[in-house]
This record gives C-alpha cells, structure tokens and sequence, in this order.
C-alpha cells in the first residue's frame, strides 16, 4: 500500500464511524467558496433576513445577484450551523414543556428541507435560480436518496425520548408514500405516529390551508400540539397552530 492510500483510508475512517451512527445524515455537497462583492454580500444578507422572516412575502426565485451568495450559504457552515441553532432553540423549549402525559402529546414536522434535504437536486438546478419544476422535482423524490438535515434527525430523536408523538405533515402527494417512507427510512427516521400527504382533495389548496386543516383534525382528536417544525412560513402558521413554532433556513424557494 502506498503512503498515499493509507493517508485516505486513515482520512475516511472518521467519515465510516459517522456513516454508521446515522446513515445518511452527512449532506455531500462540497463546500462553495464563491467570491462575492461585499456590495452583494450586504444587499443578499439583507435580502435573506427579509425572506427568512417572510416580511418578503411571496417570491419565485432568488435575485440573480445573489446567486453565489446562496450557493456559499447552503453549501456551507452557516446553513449547519444555522440549522443547529434552530435546533438547539426547539430542544430547549421542548425540555420545558409540561407533558400531559396521556400520549397525545405531539410535535409536527414538514419533510422537506425541514427533516430531509434536498441540496442534491437543487445543486443540479441553480440553488434556486431556476423556477420549480414539479416532474423534474418528482423524478428526484422518486429515488428516495435525499440526506436526513442532521440538527433536524438529532432533534427528531431527542423529542422522541422526552414522549412527543412525532406527526409528519408534508406537501407531498398520497402517490408518494412509499418511495417517501422508504426514503425517511434510510435517512435515519422511524416510529413517527402518523404521515400525512396531500390526498385528492388536498390537491389544490394552498399549502397553509391544508397543513392547519389536518393540525386541526389532530386537536379535534385529542392532540395537544406543542411544537411545529418547517421551513416554510405556510408549514407553520394559518390556525391550529402549534404553541411554538421553529422555522429552519431555506433562501431557495417559496411556498404560499
Ligand atoms: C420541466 O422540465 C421538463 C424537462 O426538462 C420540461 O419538458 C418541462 O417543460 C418543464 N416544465 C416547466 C413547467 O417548466
Ligand atoms: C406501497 O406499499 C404498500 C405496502 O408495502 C403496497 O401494498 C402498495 O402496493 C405500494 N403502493 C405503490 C403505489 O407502490
């Protein structure tokens, strides 16, 4: 064995040991390290505070401008480091929380850049730049391959210990469960108590009108909604909403 290969195999080990703890749970995305303006590098700061608090609203895609300012963001450490936080701030609240004790104690979570990340697709299609397409986005979940958000499998876990019943609310469609279970599967997720998709009659409401309707079915059964998890504003407010709400970072896209 050359010098060389014993120096990557000692390199990768730590990566191995990771690999098994939680599969998955390594997003592979090297790092960008893009060069923008410090012009560019305030204005999309700026520009991300105001999506990310939704004082912003509605937008399609990001300003073209800061273009490489996001892919340095979400390829990066501040995205994990972001999303740390925001996992750190629900853990806390969560340990604080008076359970009731009776099993109908729940936390509610979105899948999709809240649990699982989807960095790999949106890697091939601009971070962003590029308007959604749903059967290109379609074709990526059906290979069920996209990486557990690791703050957000830690928190899962965590919440799980401390008693929540863990609901899983997503956008996605009733024709996606399997290939979605399989993927949550292999990303390190299990024993949720229930996972809800968008069935026929779901299929065109917004998503804040269909995400609170099915909150609101679990309080009619009983659930006492303590925390939401989402990355999207429409995944956290409307009515029924949860007592505390943690919305993790996505300057990539939009949803109403
Ligand atoms: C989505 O992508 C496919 C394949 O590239 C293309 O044929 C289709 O027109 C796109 N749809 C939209 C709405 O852009
Ligand atoms: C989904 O999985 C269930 C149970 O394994 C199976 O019965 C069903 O046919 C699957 N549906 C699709 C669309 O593959």
């Amino acid at each position: 064995m050359a010098a060389s290969d014993r120096f990557s195999v000692l390199a990768i080990l730590p990566l191995l040991f990771l690999g098994q703890v939680f599969p998955q749970s390594i997003i592979q995305i090297s790092p960008r390290n893009h060069r923008v303006s410090d012009e560019d590098s305030i204005y999309c700061d700026s520009w991300r505070f105001s999506v990310e608090t939704n004082d912003a609203g509605f937008w399609s895609t990001i300003p073209k401008r800061c273009k490489n300012y996001v892919e340095n963001y979400v390829t990066g450490d501040r995205y994990r480091s972001d999303s740390d936080f925001v996992a750190g701030d629900s853990i806390t609240f969560a340990r604080t929380v008076r359970m009731n004790g009776d099993g109908k104690d729940a936390w509610v979570f979105d899948i999709d850049e809240t649990l699982l990340s989807n960095l790999p697709y949106y890697e091939a299609h601009g971070f962003g730049l590029e308007i959604f397409n749903e059967s290109l986005f379609d074709e990526w979940v059906d290979l069920a391959e996209a990486p557990a958000l690791p703050a957000s499998l830690s928190l899962y876990k965590e919440l799980q210990q401390l008693g929540f019943k863990i609901f899983l609310l997503t956008g996605r469609s009733e024709y996606q469960r399997n290939v979605t279970v399989e993927n949550l599967l292999y990303s390190g997720f299990d024993n949720w108590e229930r996972l809800f998709l968008r069935g026929p009659s779901d299929e065109h409401k917004p998503a804040i009108v269909y995400k609170s309707e099915k909150r609101s079915d679990l309080i009619n059964e009983g659930y006492t909604i303590h925390g939401s998890s989402g990355d999207q504003w429409s995944d956290l407010m409307g009515f029924a909403v949860a007592h505390r709400s943690f919305k993790i970072p996505n300057p990539m896209y939009y949803i109403a």
